[in-house]
């Protein structure tokens, strides 16, 4: 087999660059370990930025996105029983959010996958990189019982965090800068309606809680827990009594519940790598990035990604310019560190760090909680970077 571009992994991230660059008449290949039902099953976040949601709609894939995603103009943060509204629209010239799953975000790209006619194999084993330092890499994997091979210009490792494309770059060139923090997030998926029609992060001793939804009557909402907690212990009604525990009354009063659709816990961690290319294999997304989720910037920093890759790679075709492939990485990446930063900025402000902190940290901690939502400069801070800063233009 033979493509221009071959893509590892269809997440979010190679199936919107496989889209573009489909689109823009270069050949690409994706190949998936998983099968298609299993990738759709992985209940992902759901909060889009401004410029990922232009992205999706550059890429033709935005018409149900049009229809049922709910735009947000604001959010809700909550500190010590004080609600304060974050007014996105008005702190940031008129910039809002866009509230549609990623599930349903990786459905519409792999439906639009489909109808490209473009090729996309699924439960492909034993992925691998070869000669990524050369001028001509390939991919190998295993189908059906034989070994196949791949030729092609460039590879995009989209293969997320457990992916090859990583691990294929020598340990020697790539620096890994990571924290982990001492606790994790229980989600649960409900088919009720959301308590609030904005999202609520909230700050509250026995834990961060964050309330939010999928559509006006299917809700999510997170309980920050130890990083030992197991998932059987919490029963639906130990879930929802532990939520209404850790909100103002006025608003516990206002919840809805019902039976967990999906219950889950995942740690909190942020993570780099540099650099974002090695020869002529390019990660993007959560291969090469992990964020904690209370910034809402995953897969908007996967599709950050994405935009750079997609707009480099056309120049290339197009006009020759192979000189900007060497600008993807630290273009990525000075977005990337933005985002990382604004996620470890959220998490650091509104978690609970019980024994992993001292008297003067939490001090410092409450201090930047009043003036952050106390601030008019503050409340923009905090609006800025959660609708999405602007992409540099590839030039
Ligand atoms: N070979 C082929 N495919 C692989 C391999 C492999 N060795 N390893 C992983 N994959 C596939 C996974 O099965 C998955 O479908 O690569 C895909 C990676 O998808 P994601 O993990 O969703 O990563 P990405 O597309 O970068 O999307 C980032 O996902 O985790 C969230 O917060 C993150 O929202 C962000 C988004
Ligand atoms: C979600 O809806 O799953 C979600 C929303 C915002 C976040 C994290 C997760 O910051």
């Amino acid at each position: 087999m033979k493509t221009q571009v071959a893509i590892i992994g269809a997440g979010p991230s190679g199936l919107l660059l496989g889209q573009l660059l489909h689109n823009a008449g270069i050949d690409t290949l994706i190949v998936e370990r998983q099968t298609p039902d299993y990738v759709l099953g992985r209940i992902r976040a759901g909060v889009l930025e401004q410029g990922t949601v232009e992205l999706l709609r550059e890429a033709g894939v935005a018409q149900r996105m049009d229809r049922e995603g709910l735009v947000h103009e604001g959010v809700e943060l909550l500190v010590g029983g004080h609600r304060q509204r974050l007014d996105l629209k008005a702190l940031t010239a008129g910039k809002t959010v866009m509230v549609y799953g990623q599930t349903e975000v990786t459905r519409d790209l792999m439906q639009a996958r489909e109808l490209s006619g473009a090729p996309i194999i699924y439960a492909a084993n034993n992925v691998q990189p070869h000669d990524i330092e050369g001028p001509r890499p390939y991919l190998t994997f295993d189908k059906d019982g034989r070994q196949h091979r791949v030729e092609c210009d460039y590879i995009a490792g989209c293969d997320g965090f457990h992916g090859v494309a990583r691990q294929s770059i020598p340990a020697s060139v790539l620096k890994v800068y990571e924290r982990v923090y001492p606790f994790g997030w229980l989600g649960l998926l409900a088919d009720t309606p959301p308590v609030n029609h904005e999202l609520i992060y909230a700050h509250h001793e026995r834990g961060f809680v964050l309330c939010s939804q999928r559509s006006q009557t299917r809700s999510r909402y997170y309980l920050q827990v130890p990083l030992q907690e197991r998932v059987e212990d919490w029963s639906d009604e130990r879930f929802w009594t532990e939520l209404k525990a850790r909100l103002p009354q006025a608003v516990a009063e206002q919840l809805v519940t019902g039976p967990a659709l999906e219950k889950s816990i995942a740690p909190l961690r942020s993570l780099v790598v540099e650099p974002m290319q090695h020869g002529r294999l390019f990660l993007v997304g959560d291969a090469a990035h992990i964020v904690p989720p209370t910034g809402a910037k995953g897969l908007n920093l996967a599709a950050s990604d994405v935009n750079y890759l997609y707009r480099i790679l056309v120049k290339v075709y197009r006009e020759g310019r192979t000189d900007l492939l060497a600008q993807y990485s630290p273009m990525a990446l000075r977005r990337v560190w933005k985002g990382e930063r604004f996620s470890w900025f959220m998490t650091q402000l509104l978690h609970d760090f019980g024994e992993h902190q001292d008297d003067w940290d939490r001090k410092m901690q409450a201090a930047d909680r009043e003036y952050y939502l106390g601030s008019a400069a503050g409340l923009a801070n905090i609006a800025e970077n959660y609708v999405g800063l602007p992409f540099e233009a590839v030039e």
